[in-house]
C-alpha cells in the first residue's frame, strides 16, 4: 500500500533566509512550496516560501493588503475542519533530534498559511513552506505523485505541534520542535526546529 507522508519541520537557521535544516537531515531534497489559489481576491500561482509568495503577490498586485490578508486568515482559522490526526512526537521526548524554534516565529508562519489556497509539494521532496526569521516549516512528500493539501490544514498541524510540544527553553523562551502523523490518507507530518546560533543575531522576515 502506498504511504503518503507529509513531513513538516520547524527549523532554525544560521544564515539569513536559508532556513536549512541543521540537525536531523530531511529525508528528501528541499524544494519550493508550489502555491496556488486566492490571495487578496487574486488567483495566484507562485513558488517559494509562503512569505515569498505573499511578496510576489504584492509585486504582481500592488493592491494586495498583506495585513488585511493575515487578519482574515486568523479570523478564518477556527473553521478548519478537524481531520484524523494520529500520534505525534516532541523532539524533547525522542532524544532531541531537532532543536526548538521560537514559537512566536512559527505562529507568524502559521498565520501566513491560514489562507484559502493550496500548498503543494513535489514527489519525494520536502517543500520549505514557511521561513520566518530563524524558523522554518517544511512539508515532505513521501509519495511518487504531487500532492497539494490545503495550506490551512497544514497550518493546523503546526498549531497542534505547538500545543503538544512547546517548552520553556532557558535563554530562548517558549520554543517548539515536534512531529505529528495523520491517519487520513496515511499522511505524516513532522516538525522540528532549531534556533540560530546567536540569540542576538538579527535576521529579517522575507516580507
Ligand atoms: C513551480 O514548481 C512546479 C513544480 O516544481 C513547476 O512545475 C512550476 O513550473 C513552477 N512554477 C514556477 C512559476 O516556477
Ligand atoms: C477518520 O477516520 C475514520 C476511520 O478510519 C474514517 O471513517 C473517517 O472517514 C475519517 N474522517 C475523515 C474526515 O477522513
Amino acid at each position: 500500500m502506498a504511504v503518503l507522508a507529509f513531513l513538516v519541520c520547524l527549523v532554525g537557521i544560521f544564515q539569513l533566509a536559508t532556513c536549512a535544516p541543521k540537525d536531523a537531515p530531511l529525508p528528501y531534497p528541499v524544494s519550493d512550496l508550489v502555491f496556488s489559489g486566492e490571495l487578496g481576491g487574486h488567483q495566484v500561482a507562485f513558488n517559494g516560501t509562503i512569505q515569498q509568495v505573499y511578496a510576489k503577490t504584492l509585486a504582481a498586485h500592488p493592491d494586495f493588503n498583506v495585513h488585511a490578508q493575515i487578519t482574515a486568515n486568523i479570523a478564518s482559522a477556527a473553521k478548519v475542519t478537524k481531520r484524523n490526526k494520529s500520534n505525534h512526537f516532541c523532539s524533547q521526548d525522542i532524544g532531541n533530534p531537532w532543536r526548538p524554534a521560537k514559537v512566536d516565529k512559527i505562529v507568524d508562519g502559521i498565520h501566513y498559511l491560514q489562507n484559502k489556497a493550496r500548498c503543494g509539494v513535489n514527489p519525494r521532496s520536502c517543500a520549505r513552506i514557511s521561513c520566518s526569521w530563524d524558523s522554518a516549516i517544511f512539508l515532505c512528500n513521501d509519495r511518487n505523485d504531487f500532492i497539494q493539501p490545503s495550506c490551512a490544514y497544514l497550518a493546523s498541524y503546526a498549531s497542534d505541534i505547538i500545543n503538544f510540544c512547546h517548552q520553556d527553553v532557558n535563554g530562548i523562551g517558549i520554543a517548539v520542535a515536534g512531529q505529528e502523523f495523520d491517519t487520513e490518507n496515511y499522511n505524516v507530518l513532522y516538525t522540528s526546529g532549531k534556533l540560530s546560533g546567536g540569540l542576538g543575531s538579527v535576521e529579517g522576515d522575507l516580507v
